[in-house]
């Protein structure tokens, strides 16, 4: 099937597109099981669901979600661990059961083990209904660098140094950037059951072109996405500019 394209005026509206239909799902299906990532896109779209679930009571008491990666070596407490980054921007700001939300451990001393156990917590609560996700200016989902084979699961990978780059804004030096990850594997992520994409300024607008109208090359991790059943991009104007 082909990608959807939704393009939106700006951030604000693609925040609020994306959270309606995140909510949506939630109402169709209490117990939904959702996918969540990181970065700077997601977080208005976080800031919208905190909204509505304090002033239009929008319930995540049976809501189970499923994180897309975590670096390695940083613990819950750091404040750019992806566990940090939730519980501030959604986790802690509405009625989600913290022993319903997974997150790969980068702390773990047995990487093999957790990541095995992340893929069987998938499969237990019956695998994932709705998939949020951002892209890499490399065309990278998750930290599925350029490269990553399209049948990966959960597992550890190496940060590619333009990735490294593109996220030390958020750290004090590019030296603190770690440069491992435990990131769902492609394969993972491609058996949600409906996949919504994120994308947001000029800055992402080749890799989207490529991931949408691009042949499907394990050189763009996202271009995968056009061989999904139900995958939606939502764009700004930036965003969409080469397409
Ligand atoms: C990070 C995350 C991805 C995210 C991407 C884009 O490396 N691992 O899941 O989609 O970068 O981030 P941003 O939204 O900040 O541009």
């Amino acid at each position: 099937m082909p990608i959807k394209v939704l393009i939106t005026k700006n951030y604000d509206e693609l925040s609020e597109k994306a959270a309606k239909i995140i909510a949506d799902a939630i109402r169709n299906k209490p117990n939904l099981v959702l996918g969540l990532a990181t970065g700077g896109t997601p977080v208005g779209c976080y800031r919208e669901l905190v909204r509505m679930h304090k002033e239009k009571k929008l319930d995540f008491s049976r809501v189970v979600t499923f994180n897309l990666d975590e670096y390695i070596g940083l613990p819950p407490t750091h404040p750019q661990s992806y566990r940090y980054f939730m519980n501030e921007n959604l986790f802690n700001h509405v009625n989600i059961r913290m022993e319903n939300t997974h997150i790969p451990d980068g702390m773990t001393d047995d990487p093999q083990k957790t990541c095995e156990e992340f893929e069987k917590a998938i499969e237990t609560a019956g695998g994932i209904d709705l998939q949020l996700l951002g892209i890499g200016a490399n065309g990278h989902i998750a930290f599925n660098e350029p490269g990553s084979p399209f049948n990966s699961r959960t597992r550890v990978v190496e940060i590619s140094e333009q990735t490294r780059k593109d996220n030390a804004r958020f750290f004090q030096s590019i030296d603190e950037v770690p440069r491992q990850a435990i990131s769902m594997g492609i394969g993972t992520i491609m058996e949600a059951r409906k996949i919504v994409l994120l994308a947001s300024g000029a800055r992402k607008a080749d890799a989207v072109a490529k991931s949408v109208k691009g042949p499907i090359t394990e050189e763009v991790p996202a271009s995968i996405l056009q061989k999904h059943p139900n995958c939606t991009f939502i764009l700004d104007e930036a965003a969409a500019s080469k397409l």
